[in-house]
């Protein structure tokens, strides 16, 4: 073992896993590497309900890959149906917490079974059909997974926008998708205050013939505007198809392809412009609902909560798919982890009793700020796992959390992956492998990633390199919506054959893997992916600006956070207030979590003599504030001097 300290799974926790030691890991691991196909075709086998088993597991035309060919299934079925028979049908599959004090649900499977079904109905009544495009922007509430759950049913590709998204952004998806349907509600609670979904849909859609309707669930019970003849109450449309004989129960799951198209989920990339990553059926279901079992350990009677919100991919795969497909109970949180206290995630965990509690880096730091005081005065005792997500956890952070939250008594599962893997691809499987905190430790079964320099050569051990895969995976992103040339040429040019992360990484001696951050212009804020140019056309549409140039800058709260170096057209400005304003401005362009954390006015910007603008000396700037790099194609040094001296002021 190298020099880093390490955790082995207790005796307690690995007689009774799932896969239990590294033997069994390891042999798993080997038995995938000889037969990828084979091994992920006996699980497709076992581990589904098909209407037809498909004839082949891999079809791999690089980089589109097609998986379980000629099988027909449902993802709505395998999440919900299946559960009626299997001995389910009672078991709570939603806990509901909404964020007002006593706001709460609980809805077994089968009573979900009913709410599934009967929206899916008000659809077909409303007239969407296989491989329509439905926007859904809700609040954390249970409508909004059976609103997935319901498109699923049909073969509807749905695409959910988090809440949190501005109505431009909102704007730009239901436009590159040609959405024909919205679902919305009325509003939802975020740290006691309401935010009002129906009024950014309202101006998302100004001007857009092609959505014939919006769908408005009634959480908040504000006044809103309904338009007539597009706008329908989500219960009038539930009647309305409840009276018609074309439309009652039972709503049959369509039985759709292997390959149907599930979702569409946006993700910045490193351009201005988001790319629709699309995840298709019975693959996705497969490695999400498979990591369930591996990563996450499920047991029958476990309760496992995931904090995130379902607008984010951590969400789809881990509140909705992968744990329904493995017959889980959920628990989901409607609003602020810190409202009305900063004890609300651990309230909720000693409520319900939560087994399993999967979170972000962010979230725990944020926590840990807050003194121990707060998780000392609930019962935790019912933990036995705790998960980490979407940015690398600092051993710090990873430490507090294995002490004070899971008493040095649950194992620490950091998972690495991403929207376009669709399921956790490298993480420590608890009862087998020894943990390690900052490192997401070793790849699950089936997935061989490897690190290389910059010509696609493996590099040392312990030396930093770029994050590859090898070999297509069941949960793999199939496409960008509408530009399968962009997704050939981000994902699978750099490295011929592997799929290119955007990661930067290293691999220790024992094989494990440290996650570094990205090494292209995503930015990761709070866990949040966006991109440097997203933020920079927001912040250039304003009248103001001339120019704009974004990088991030280290955060000890939420790891990384947005700075903005702008220039100025010429005017008399009052710069406090104008700096306010474009913050704003982004916030509305975007949505809240872009806001820039700090906006830097400079006189210019540093650039290469063919004028591309050197994003490199201003994350140095920012990182360490100075300059030590290469600056022999920089145009004009005054630029760079002007920078580090205004740093010094600050
Ligand atoms: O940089 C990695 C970081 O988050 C990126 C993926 O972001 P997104 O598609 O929004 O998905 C987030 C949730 C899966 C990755 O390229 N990331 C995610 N998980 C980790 C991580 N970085 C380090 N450690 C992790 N466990």
């Amino acid at each position: 073992m190298s020099e880093s300290k390490t955790y082995p799974p207790s005796h307690a926790f690995a007689s009774r896993a799932n896969v239990s030691g590294m033997e069994a890991y390891r042999e798993m691991y080997a038995r995938a590497r000889h037969d990828p196909g084979r091994f992920w075709g006996d699980l497709a086998h076992s581990e589904l309900s098909w209407f037809t088993q498909p004839l082949k597991t891999l079809e791999w035309d690089p980089p589109f890959a097609k998986w379980f060919s000629g099988g027909r299934i449902n993802a709505c079925y395998n999440c919900v149906d299946r559960h009626l028979t299997d001995g389910r049908k009672a078991k709570p599959a939603i806990l509901w917490e909404g964020e007002p004090a006593g706001d709460q649900r609980s809805i077994t499977y089968e009573e979900l079974h009913h709410l599934v079904t009967r929206f899916a109905n008000a659809l077909r009544h409303l007239g969407l059909r296989v491989n329509d495009r439905v926007i859904i922007y809700m609040p954390m509430i249970p409508e909004l997974a059976v609103a997935m759950l319901a498109c699923a049913r049909l073969g509807i590709i749905h695409s959910v926008v988090f809440g949190g998204f501005s109505a431009e952004a909102l704007r730009a998806r239901i436009q590159d998708l040609d959405a024909r349907l919205v679902i919305t509600a009325d509003g939802g609670w975020r740290r006691g205050k309401e935010v009002r979904l129906k009024a950014a849909v309202d101006e998302a859609l100004e001007g857009l013939a092609h959505v014939r309707n919006v769908v408005v669930y009634r959480r908040t019970g504000s006044a809103i505007d309904m338009k007539n003849g597009r706008d329908i109450w989500w219960h009038d449309a539930e009647a309305a198809a409840a009276s018609t004989p074309a439309t009652t129960d039972p709503c049959e799951p369509a039985k759709l392809d292997a390959e149907h198209p599930l979702y569409v989920l946006y993700t910045s990339g490193t351009t201005g412009k988001p790319k629709g990553i699309l995840h298709t059926t019975a693959g996705y279901l497969l490695q999400t609902s498979m990591s369930m079992k591996w990563v996450f350990d499920l047991k029958e009677d476990d309760i496992f909560w995931c904090t995130a919100d379902i607008g984010w991919v951590t969400g789809h795969s881990y509140i909705v798919y992968g744990p329904l497909c493995a017959g889980a109970t959920v628990v989901m949180y409607e609003g602020a982890p810190d409202y009305p206290a900063y004890d609300r995630f651990w309230s909720i965990v000693e409520k319900y009793r939560v087994t399993i509690f999967y979170t972000s880096p962010t979230a725990i730091r944020a926590l840990i700020r807050q003194g121990n005081k707060w998780p000392e005065a609930h019962n935790l005792s019912t933990l036995r796992l705790l998960g980490s997500v979407g940015e690398p956890i600092n051993p710090a952070a990873w430490e507090w959390y294995y002490k004070v939250i899971g008493k040095e008594r649950c194992p620490v599962v950091d998972t690495w992956w991403q929207t376009e893997t669709g399921a956790i691809m490298i993480a420590p499987i608890p009862g087998a492998v020894p943990q390690k905190p900052g490192s997401a430790t070793l790849p699950l079964p089936g997935i061989f990633p490897d690190v290389v320099d910059a010509r696609g050569e493996p590099v040392e051990d312990n030396k930093e390199g770029y994050l590859i895969i090898h070999w297509p995976w069941p949960s793999m992103a199939r496409t960008i919506w509408k530009d399968p040339e962009r997704f050939k040429e981000q994902y699978w040019s750099r490295v011929p054959g592997a799929y290119f992360t955007g990661d930067a990484a290293r691999r220790d001696s024992d094989g494990y893997y440290w996650i570094l951050g990205r090494v292209d212009d995503v930015m990761n804020v709070s866990g949040h992916r966006l991109s440097t140019m997203e933020v920079e056309s927001a912040l250039v549409h304003h009248p103001a600006v001339a120019e704009a140039a974004v990088v991030a800058k280290p955060h000890e709260i939420t790891g990384q956070a947005v700075c903005a170096f702008v220039t100025l057209k010429k005017g008399d400005y009052n710069t406090e207030q104008l700096r306010e304003e474009l913050r704003q401005w982004v916030a509305h362009e975007i949505g809240a979590f872009a806001r820039p954390e700090e906006i830097r006015f400079t006189e210019a910007l540093p650039k290469t003599r063919s004028g591309k603008i050197m994003r490199r000396l201003l994350r140095e700037i920012v990182t360490t504030h100075s300059v030590t790099g290469d600056i022999t194609t920089l145009e004009d040094m005054s630029v760079v001097s002007a920078l580090a001296a205004q740093h010094e002021e600050d």
